[in-house]
């Protein structure tokens, strides 16, 4: 898959110790790349990094995206072929608690980042992952452009926005001009997926609940959410990373450029529905109910908000894989085994997922591989 872009690369990921960084280490290292991470910390206990033992297959910098300076030097140090920059406060709860954390980590630390790349002289493919929510949110029936006005009401949607800006700026500014250098962002939604522990998440607070034998409490049974696999989102990081690092020209690769990716429309499921289906993969049912339902909107989070996917079509081939059944069977057999089968292998388990997901991606993307040896037959020798 992806042509073998990642084959003997050196990959950063930033935020690598997070939900997505983790699945994306582990995916990264399948298709043959080596692998630094620069994190903070571990943000969760269990986390999916510990129980893959991901630090193992990590050359890891635990450090902080503020440290403008560190930043830098582990990017010289390192030279890596690509930077996929995940690292954020990513929860929109604690921006209500923590706002300054979480503009300094996402707005300012993106700028680090953009400072660190006007230094490097090596060639390297740079994605700055935002987030869905960096749309000014006018409530639209109709999916956002990545055209579309950036805005955010709440800390952590603004945050993201900033670092879209920021990200803007700097290539107009400076990252254009460096020849070496070529660069997007990727915008998509909420994902669910094995290994996530994150606080305030749905499936996380399901699993943890039945665990303890004990009903999921929920406050809005009837919100509708599209469930996108994690997988998906970082499949589109992948597929955009090839395209920056095999177009012929900076222009060609859409450098500088910002991309939306987000899931098939029919993925859209109330909350309700969700667990029911989810719990159907639970091994170790618990006495009534698997949820109750108590009325408490504890903060504003912006209502659904859909993406348009046209431009990763268009430009990059892209769209999602996985229909709404195989996403909750991903997620709702990767917890049973965690929780209900105390001696799996989950690294095994989640390598086989990765693997699965592939095969399905083959089956409905066979165009995929025509684009990616046309790509390589024009430009065998793949060089920035
Ligand atoms: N999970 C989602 O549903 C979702 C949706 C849209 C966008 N995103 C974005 O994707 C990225 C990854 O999300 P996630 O769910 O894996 O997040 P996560 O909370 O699981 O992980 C966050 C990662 O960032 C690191 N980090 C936090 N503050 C840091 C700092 N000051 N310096 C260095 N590292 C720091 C943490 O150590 C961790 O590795 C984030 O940018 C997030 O905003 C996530």
């Amino acid at each position: 898959m992806f042509a073998k872009t990642y084959a003997n690369k050196k990959v950063l990921i930033t935020g690598n110790t997070g939900f997505k960084g983790a699945w994306l280490s582990l995916w990264l290292k399948q298709l043959g790349a080596s692998i630094c991470g620069y994190s903070l910390d571990i943000p969760t206990s269990p986390s999916l990094y510990s129980c893959l033992n991901l630090a193992s297959i990590c050359k890891q910098y635990f450090a902080d995206i503020k440290d403008a300076d560190h930043l830098r030097q582990v990017i010289h140090q390192e030279k890596p072929d690509f930077i996929f920059h995940l690292a954020a406060q990513a929860i929109v709860a604690t921006s209500y608690t923590n706002p300054t954390e979480t503009i300094l980590t996402n707005a300012i630390g993106t700028m680090n980042l953009c400072e660190a790349l006007r230094t490097v002289t090596h060639p390297c493919v740079v994605l700055v992952i935002t987030s869905d929510k960096c749309y000014e949110n006018i409530e639209s029936l109709w999916g956002y452009k990545e055209t579309d006005n950036l805005g955010g009401k709440d800390i952590y949607s603004a945050s993201k926005a900033a670092a879209e800006n920021i990200f803007h700026a700097y290539h107009h500014s400076f990252l254009k001009k460096m020849p070496h250098i070529r660069l997007a962002s990727a915008r998509a939604g909420n994902v669910i997926g094995g290994g996530d522990w994150a606080a305030n998440r749905i499936i996380v607070d399901c699993v943890k609940a039945w665990n303890h034998h004990e009903a999921v409490v929920i406050r809005n049974p009837h919100a509708t959410r599209p469930w996108q696999h994690v997988l998906e989102p970082l499949s589109a990081y992948l597929t955009l990373g090839q395209h920056l690092f095999t177009s012929k020209t900076k222009i060609a690769s859409c450098d500088g450029e910002a991309f939306n990716f987000g899931p098939r429309a029919e993925q859209n499921r109330q909350v309700h529905e969700v667990l029911v289906d989810l719990y159907e993969h639970w091994d170790k049912k618990i006495t009534g109910p698997c949820f109750k339902i108590i009325a408490d909107q504890q903060f504003y989070e912006a209502g659904l908000l859909k993406l348009n996917c046209d431009k990763a079509l268009y430009h990059l081939q892209w769209s999602a894989t996985l229909d709404y059944q195989k996403t909750i069977e991903y997620v709702g057999s990767w917890y049973n085994n965690y929780y209900c089968h105390a001696n799996s292998d989950m690294l095994t388990f989640t390598l086989q997922q990765i693997t699965d997901y592939e095969k399905q991606r083959h089956k409905t993307h066979p165009h995929e591989q025509r684009v990616t040896s046309a790509i390589l037959q024009s430009r065998p020798e793949i060089s920035l």
